[in-house]
């Protein structure tokens, strides 16, 4: 294997991993090379722009830690993750929808019961949400596994304050189980929207574009029941800005769901409010896993 040039060289590439014993990762390094190889020739690229490139990812790397993931924001901004979520989530039409994850999901967050307050000191106007699990007969799903996890009224998650200090700790998020009806319910703060976080080389690649960096307003879920497919997801405030323009490309319309706005008053959980709050209902429809279709 000598005297290779700009001709043979993705052969060459090719050629060198034929001994791999893993067929998939074969058939993706195959691919990547040839499409990575075809960009470098379509768009002629110089050895200073692909310097760039590696200054780019070496700073991304840099800029990641167990609080900051650069790498995921890299991928949502430039489509990727949406890509594979809605290549790797086709349902019936009656399922609810899934979108990207995003990068402040923190496993093991605190269990909470029904009517709790998961806000846990996260500033933000009074929002109750509640809602039902259901299968696609319309069956409520019991004790599914919810996550939910949210940004505060400034539009920061709580991992993203004060080096996320244990008074700070798992604030506006945290897991439920439906109950036998399939229903849960629970409070929260309002959803605002807020700009992915843009002071490290993804902020500067979106600048140089153009690109803003603001996520409309919404809530994660992650829902998890035996027999049905894991469905991770958003519910995006209806009548907010960026719904058209969301930086990670992640609104579906049937996400859009209506935050009802009440003045003082009786709550949802008994109490009487002081200050305005807000209600959120939705429904979700989970798809029944792979095996049990089958079965
Ligand atoms: C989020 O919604 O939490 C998120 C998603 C993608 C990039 C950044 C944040
Ligand atoms: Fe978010």
């Amino acid at each position: 294997m000598r005297n290779i040039n700009e001709d043979t060289i993705t052969q060459a590439v090719i050629a060198a991993m034929c001994a791999c014993p893993n067929p998939r990762l074969l058939t993706v390094m195959t691919s990547l090379v040839q499409h990575l190889h075809s960009f470098a020739r379509e768009v002629k690229l110089t050895e200073d722009e692909w310097m760039q490139a590696i200054q780019f990812l070496t700073d991304v790397g840099h800029i990641t830690h167990d609080k900051r993931q650069e790498f995921i924001l890299l991928s949502d901004t430039l489509g990727l993750s949406t890509l594979v979520t809605a290549q790797n989530n086709a349902k019936p039409q009656a399922c609810t929808e899934a979108t990207v994850f995003g990068p402040f999901f923190v496993e093991g967050a605190p269990d909470y019961e029904h009517g709790a307050d998961i806000a846990n000191g996260a500033r933000g106007e009074p929002c109750y949400v509640s809602g039902q699990v259901r299968d696609l007969q319309g069956r409520p799903v019991a004790n599914a596994l919810i996550d939910v996890w949210q940004s505060d009224e400034d539009g920061k998650y709580d991992v993203q304050l004060a080096h996320a200090s244990a008074e700070h700790e798992h604030r506006a998020r945290g897991r439920l189980r439906s109950g036998a009806d399939g229903r849960f319910d629970f409070r929260s703060i309002l959803a605002v929207p807020y700009p992915i976080p843009h002071d490290g080389p993804v902020g500067r690649m979106l600048d140089a574009l153009g690109r803003h960096p603001w996520r409309p307003a919404h809530l994660h879920f992650m829902i998890a029941a035996p027999g049905y497919q894991r469905l991770i997801t958003h519910i995006f405030r209806n009548g907010g800005t960026y719904l058209d323009s969301d930086a990670v490309f992640g609104v579906r319309s049937t996400l859009v769901a209506d935050w009802v706005r009440h003045e003082p008053g009786p709550a949802p959980d008994g109490t009487h409010s002081e200050m305005p709050f807000y209600t959120l209902q939705y429904d979700f429809v989970l798809n029944p896993a792979a095996e049990s279709v089958q079965a």
